[in-house]
């Protein structure tokens, strides 16, 4: 049914992407949002050989639609500001020059971050903070305060919002631990049984710079929705380095599903849907 709609709408919403330019930021899940974008507005070109993609980069995708001069685009930013991979130290009051100079020219940008913020051990990717090109010691939620606030500074000085409509995407929720995705086929029933995992301080944290900017930031809220969504993610049907877990690995659910991201066609076919109908009624 869901799949049907989307058909019937990327028509429209390839229409509404003539002449215009529209960028998603952030770690994996805006990865995955990109991808659903580009697939359904693919799909609903009336000639796909007028179609290009170019997904050759980890770090920088490019969809086309020619006839219609219509680009979405994702950069790779997992905490919006600069991480020196090198030095391995998170730069908070820094964004990465580079990727923020092809951004202010947008139609639409989609910011996410979030989840990497929350790793520890070995997962974390940072092992310094910095501010004012001193290393500084404070907490996550601190830290990532910080961030957002140089990130709001940014599209404050560089954003035209008669031109730019800027968007965030809220927290994706993950479904491990007491929500395992693993074997799960159907929705959960009731919005209680998602017991959170994110922390709930750092979702205020974003509400709050969102907020706070003066530029206006469509908070694009598909948390609670995404809760449900238990049997969505790719689980042991993943891809690992390139390839299909084996048969073995899919025997070690455990160690391998992924419980994160989303398969395609699925649940965040529904986040753009929400996100071009936000751009549609804010524009009007
Ligand atoms: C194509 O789209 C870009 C925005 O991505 C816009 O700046 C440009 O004017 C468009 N070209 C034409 C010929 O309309
Ligand atoms: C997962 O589903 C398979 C196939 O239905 C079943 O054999 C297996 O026992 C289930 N595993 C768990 C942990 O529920």
């Amino acid at each position: 049914m869901l799949h049907f709609f989307i058909r019937l709408r990327g028509g429209e919403m390839l229409e509404q992407c003539r002449d215009k330019r529209v960028v998603l930021v952030g770690d994996s899940l805006n990865r995955n949002m990109w991808e659903s974008l580009a697939c359904i507005l693919y799909a609903a070109a009336p000639d796909r050989s007028r179609a290009t993609v170019d997904d050759a980069s980890a770090d920088h995708k490019i969809f086309q639609a020619l006839d219609y001069n219509c680009t979405v685009e994702f950069y790779w930013s997992p905490f919006l500001v600069d991480l020196d991979d090198q030095t391995r130290v998170l730069k908070l009051d820094r964004l990465p020059a580079t990727t923020y100079r092809r951004l202010a020219a947008a139609d639409v940008l989609v910011f996410n971050t979030g989840h990497w913020w929350t790793h520890t051990g070995k997962f974390r990717a940072w092992d310094h903070l910095e501010r004012n090109g001193k290393k500084v010691e404070m907490g996550a939620e601190e830290a990532f305060n910080r961030a957002l606030r140089t990130w709001t500074r940014w599209l404050d000085r560089n954003v035209d919002s008669h031109k730019t409509m800027v968007f965030f995407r809220s927290i994706s929720p993950e479904h491990k631990n007491k929500n395992w995705c693993y074997n799960e086929t159907a929705p959960m029933a009731r919005a209680e049984e998602y017991v959170e995992a994110f922390p709930r301080g750092m979702v205020s944290i974003v509400e709050r710079n969102v907020r706070r900017a003066r530029t206006a930031v469509g908070y694009l809220d598909i948390t609670r929705l995404s809760e449900l969504r238990r049997d969505a993610h790719p689980s042991v049907f993943t891809v690992r380095g390139g390839k299909l877990l084996t048969p073995e690995q899919r025997r070690q659910p455990g160690s391998y599903a992924d419980c994160s991201h989303w398969c395609l066609p699925g649940l965040p076919d529904t986040w753009n849907l929400l996100l071009f109908a936000s751009w549609t009624s804010l524009r009007s």
